[in-house]
């Protein structure tokens, strides 16, 4: 098959939360470096987003929030339709699934298939809360765990254990919304029935995309083998795109049917409004020579390469995707990121905490992009990469080619002089940049090409630390006219190599270099620069980002951290029963502290000085990390076992306990009665 364009799809993210760098590694990031390399090569693409407006996750942030559905996917769309814009994300179009457009688009595609018999109805047994007269989404059930039997599972999955579960198989079922006990009541929906599509799609997937992905590939075969079974397509739900047909009343199309129609909504919306720059949105979808790639995710690999395939085919007039190049996940500091434990780094907060640095970021996600494998993101790697690769090998020799020709060649372009055969064999190095690099980057394998580019820069830096063009102008400047040139050439070459993945870069450089014209047929070629023309202002092209930047990100995860510890805090078990006679010989007194001090060398003591209203005694407690400033405490009446015998600690008797109270992030705090009480009341 010749294709004549590509119409690239990037998953639509949810709007109900900002975009992390787990969404740009795996599906943003990849899909623009695809996008930007297909336009520099001047072919005919169209790079397609969007926001996930409905679904369940919405109703229940706007629910905690007191606001509309409405209110939070305007609110998130809008942030991260700005976050993707400044971070390069060069969409031709970023719309959303609220849109007029989308609902009838989504509309009119159920109705076909509802027309054309794809649909099976089937009535089923649904959990109901009969206080908030509703159907009750799985997320808005929750109950024990059958498994690990803790309390607080949801309807979808226990989040303590991890296990998928279904609604029915909570025990004590209760609903989310009203706090009542939700009833089955039976429901009708509408299924789109997969067992048809099985053996159509195994042959598709299984015989003729055998160049997937493995790890697509592998979960589409997988999927497969356990044999498809029909998926419901609506939710009774108040959220969404009704189901246009009749009985429907408080139904719409589950999220994930609408939200791949999205893909189609968003290509009409932009070829309607640009005609003459994109033409008629069908063409991009329907003409078998439109190649149709989907970036995504790896929990959307279902969706993307069976269901929405499944509805493609049974509306009949659409293509399907030629591939599906998806990513595994990135973990953040050896953790999973989590929208919900906020242990992620949301882009708009990037953007906003390393101004500029767009690139920087786009570097290091694509360096260690999880291509094959999960892989992990660290604060402490981000800065290595940009200190010792971005700034110290392709800044560095961009700014030294730059920087000489300015002092010694008045800022143009040196002529070209005999070569030597170390000039030729630099030369020859770099002279099948453009061909790995499309081998590459045809077959979706990002990380490799960025370093095949990064390679180009390590080339040049070699060769000016070899030839040393400062040292030789002293004394030959035919020869320091030939290198730089080399030198300038070769950095042309990087600002078109770079451009899908550091497109900021790549302009700066090209205005430094005052590359006008640019291609990607250039590549590989050292003639980009005329000898003789004036290049621009020199600038850096990479900063180095001190400790203090790093030391504050983590910082930012340390407190997230620490508020998960406190959510996350449970009481400890209720110890085994005790009597009233056993507690009463524990003598528990009231009393003043008169004096408390540190007890040298030992960093978890403090010796207090009581009066407990019999003569005063003294107490050493082991607070001290919890109660940094002792002198604070002098005045205050505390708790304490007035019968322990003495005993010494670190030198000092001990008349008794302080008794404290262990808070979630495991400090100490000083039980106080709530009025003051004659010093030596009885606490009891
Ligand atoms: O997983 C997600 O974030 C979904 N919102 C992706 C949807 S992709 C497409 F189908 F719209
Ligand atoms: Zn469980």
């Amino acid at each position: 098959m010749s294709f004549k364009r590509t119409l690239v799809t990037s998953a639509l993210p949810y709007a109900n939360g900002p975009v992390h760098i787990g969404h740009l590694a795996g599906v943003y990031v990849p899909a623009d470096i695809y996008v930007r390399y297909l336009r520099l090569r001047g072919e005919e693409v169209l790079f397609v987003g969007g926001s996930d407006e409905h679904g369940v996750p919405v109703t229940i942030r706007a629910k905690k929030e007191g606001i509309t559905p409405q209110d939070v996917v305007d609110r998130y769309h809008t942030l991260i339709k700005k976050s993707f814009e400044e971070f390069g994300i060069s969409f031709d179009v970023y719309s959303r699934t609220t849109s007029a457009t989308h609902h009838k688009m989504a509309s009119d595609f159920f109705r076909t298939l509802y027309e054309k018999g794809e649909f099976i109805e089937k009535t089923s047994e649904q959990y109901y809360d009969e206080e908030a007269q509703q159907f009750l989404a799985d997320r808005y059930i929750t109950g024990e765990c059958p498994h690990c039997h803790a309390e607080g599972a949801y309807g979808d999955q226990c989040e303590k254990c991890g296990t998928s579960l279904s609604p029915l198989d909570l025990i004590n079922p209760k609903s989310a919304i009203s706090g009542s006990k939700p009833v089955l009541r039976e429901t009708k929906h509408w299924y789109l029935p997969l067992d048809k599509h099985e053996a159509w799609l195994r042959e598709w997937i299984l015989d003729e995309h055998k160049e997937w992905r493995p790890n697509v590939y592998g979960q589409c075969k997988s999927w497969l083998d356990l044999g498809l079974q029909p998926r419901a397509v609506s939710r009774d739900l108040d959220w969404g795109i009704p189901v246009p047909v009749e009985g429907a009343d408080g139904k719409v199309l589950y999220v994930w049917f609408d939200a791949p129609i999205g893909y189609i909504s968003n290509t009409k919306e932009v070829c309607e409004a640009q005609p003459e720059k994109f033409g008629s949105w069908e063409t991009w979808w329907k003409d078998d020579t439109t190649r149709l790639i989907h970036f995504i995710g790896k929990d959307n690999i279902v969706f993307h390469c069976i269901v929405f395939p499944a509805m493609l085919k049974a509306e009949g007039s659409y293509i399907l995707p030629d591939n599906v190049p998806s990513n595994e996940f990135l973990n953040l500091e050896g953790d999973k990121i989590s929208t919900s434990r906020n242990w992620a780094v949301w882009l708009n907060e990037y953007l906003d905490d390393f101004p500029g640095k767009q690139d920087v970021l786009r570097y290091v996600l694509t360096a260690n992009a999880p291509e094959t494998k999960d892989n992990d993101f660290t604060w402490k790697d981000f800065q290595a990469r940009n200190n010792s690769e971005l700034v110290a090998i392709y800044g560095n020799f961009v700014n030294r080619a730059l920087v000489l020709t300015q002092k010694y060649f008045d800022g143009c372009v040196p002529a070209l002089g005999e070569l030597t055969d170390y000039d030729r064999e630099t030369l020859h190095e770099f002279a099948d940049v453009k061909a790995r690099l499309e081998q590459l980057l045809d077959n979706f394998k990002f990380r490799e090409a960025q370093k095949e580019a990064m390679n180009l820069a390590r080339i040049g830096n070699k060769y000016l630390a070899d030839t040393e063009p400062w040292k030789l102008a002293k004394t030959d400047m035919e020869r320091t006219a030939t290198i730089l040139h080399i030198g300038l050439q070769i950095a042309a070459n990087l600002a078109i190599a770079f451009e899908p993945f550091l497109p900021f870069s790549s302009e700066k450089l090209r205005r430094m270099l005052n590359l006008a014209d640019f291609s990607w047929e250039q590549l590989g070629r050292i003639d980009l620069l005329k000898t003789g023309a004036r290049l621009g202002e020199v600038q850096l092209l990479f900063d180095k980002i001190e400790d203090a930047a790093i030391d504050a990100q983590l910082q930012k995860l340390a407190e997230s951290k620490k508020q998960n510890q406190l959510n996350a805090w449970q009481p400890a078990a209720v110890k085994a029963d005790t009597t009233i006679d056993e507690f009463d010989k524990t003598d528990i007194r009231v009393g003043t502290v008169l004096e408390c001090a540190r007890v040298p060398k030992a960093d978890k003591l403090l010796q207090f000085k009581i009066d407990d209203g019999m003569g005063g005694r003294t107490i050493v407690s082991g607070i001290a990390q919890s109660y940094p400033e002792p002198e604070k405490l002098v005045g205050m009446q505390v708790c304490f076992i007035a019968n322990f015998p003495p005993r010494k600690l670190k030198g000092v008797e001990s008349q008794g306990m302080i008794l404290s109270a262990v808070d979630a992030d495991g400090k100490l705090v000083l039980v106080t009665p709530s009025r003051a009480v004659k010093n030596g009341a009885n606490v009891g």
